[in-house]
């Protein structure tokens, strides 16, 4: 198969990237580089720089090859940055989709895996959230994945395109070559093992008076190779069918659970300052993970945290200063 891969060049596609390959597929990656990182590219695919919302670049690329599936991971991803600045995070994360989703309908492509977020759910009634609980985001990034999820059927219904849209909770951890590099970093994981790297002295704890077991906040980390491993199964689902996911370990952490963990890793103390809640941080956020089990056929590997640290510790120390690029 061919596959064309929106934002390749970032955390979770060029992970993707590299099973892709591995799997014998052709893989074309069209990365702006806004936040990616060109040596994070696998070398046997083929690589266009350009941003996906550029009509003339998309036409040339659309032109040259015959796609079977578009996945689309480019977009900016940070949720406290889209409130302040709703119109960037809608017009990337919204209209890039919708230049793509152009792009395949005049090429005749009918596969769309998308990345969409936990963010489409906001602030969740109950806890494990199921792909049936409302959909109500609390900000921008949010919703900009949720006007995408939503313009999936129109273009279904009108040109026979598929797509699959999942719903990542936290991604987290690294392969051997592949890891996490946001600049500004806001994740947790990447973020405390700053200070065994000693890149920071201490690390600001955000909340400490939630209604949880520790009472600090409770997240769903997935290993970045499981989400990735699921967008080779959309891919497949896609052929036949249409559908949204949760992409979850089914399993929370609390943050001081996660600390505790890099302690052990790392064997480092790694010192806390606490701080006050932030605006915006709901106090549990864990999902079902059993549709995408059923009807995806999705396995989980990492289902322990430890591990899940530990793969991106070791990434860390070979990388300290993250991608040269
Ligand atoms: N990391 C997570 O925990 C997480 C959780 C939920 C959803 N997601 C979603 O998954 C996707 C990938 O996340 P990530 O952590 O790998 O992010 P990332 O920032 O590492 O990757 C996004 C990539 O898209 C590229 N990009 C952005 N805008 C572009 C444009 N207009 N044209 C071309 N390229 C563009 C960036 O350069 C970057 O390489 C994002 O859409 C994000 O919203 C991530």
């Amino acid at each position: 198969m061919r596959v064309l891969v929106a934002g390749g060049a970032g955390y979770i596609g060029s992970v993707t990237v590299d099973q892709l390959v591995a799997a014998g597929h052709d893989v074309t990656v069209i990365d702006s580089l806004v936040a990616g990182h060109a040596s994070a590219l696998n070398p046997e695919c083929e690589f266009t720089q350009g941003d996906v919302r550029d009509e003339a670049v998309l036409g040339r690329l659309f032109a040259a090859h015959t796609f079977d599936a578009v996945i689309n991971y480019s977009g900016y991803i940070q949720a406290g940055e889209s409130v302040q600045q709703p119109g960037r995070y809608f017009a990337n994360n919204v209209t890039g989709a919708i230049a793509l989703l152009n792009a395949m309908v005049t090429y005749d492509i009918r596969r769309f895996v998308f990345s969409s977020s936990a963010a489409v759910y906001g602030e969740p009634e109950a806890v494990p959230i199921t792909e049936e609980a409302p959909l109500r985001p609390v900000n921008p990034y949010g919703e900009s994945k949720l006007m995408v999820e939503r313009m999936l059927p129109w273009f279904e219904s009108r040109f026979g395109v598929r797509s699959v849209s999942l719903r990542y909770f936290n991604a987290a951890g690294a392969t051997e070559e592949r890891g996490e590099d946001h600049r500004p970093e806001t994740h947790l994981i990447p973020n405390v093992l700053q200070v065994p790297l000693g890149k920071r002295q201490s690390l600001a704890l955000y909340g400490t008076d939630y209604p949880t077991r520790d009472g600090t906040c409770v997240r769903d980390y997935i290993h970045v190779s499981d989400l990735a491993a699921t967008h080779l199964l959309a891919l497949d689902y896609a052929e036949k069918r249409s559908g949204a996911f949760n992409l979850a370990n089914g399993v929370g952490f609390t943050n001081r659970e996660v600390i505790e963990s890099a302690r052990r890793v790392t064997g480092h103390p790694i010192p806390l300052t606490e701080e006050p809640r932030r605006a915006g941080d709901p106090a549990e956020l864990v999902a079902s993970n059993e549709r995408a089990r059923a009807e995806l056929g999705w396995a989980i590997e990492f289902d322990d945290l430890d591990a899940i640290v530990d793969s991106a510790w070791r990434w860390h120390q070979t990388h300290p200063d993250g991608y040269p690029d």
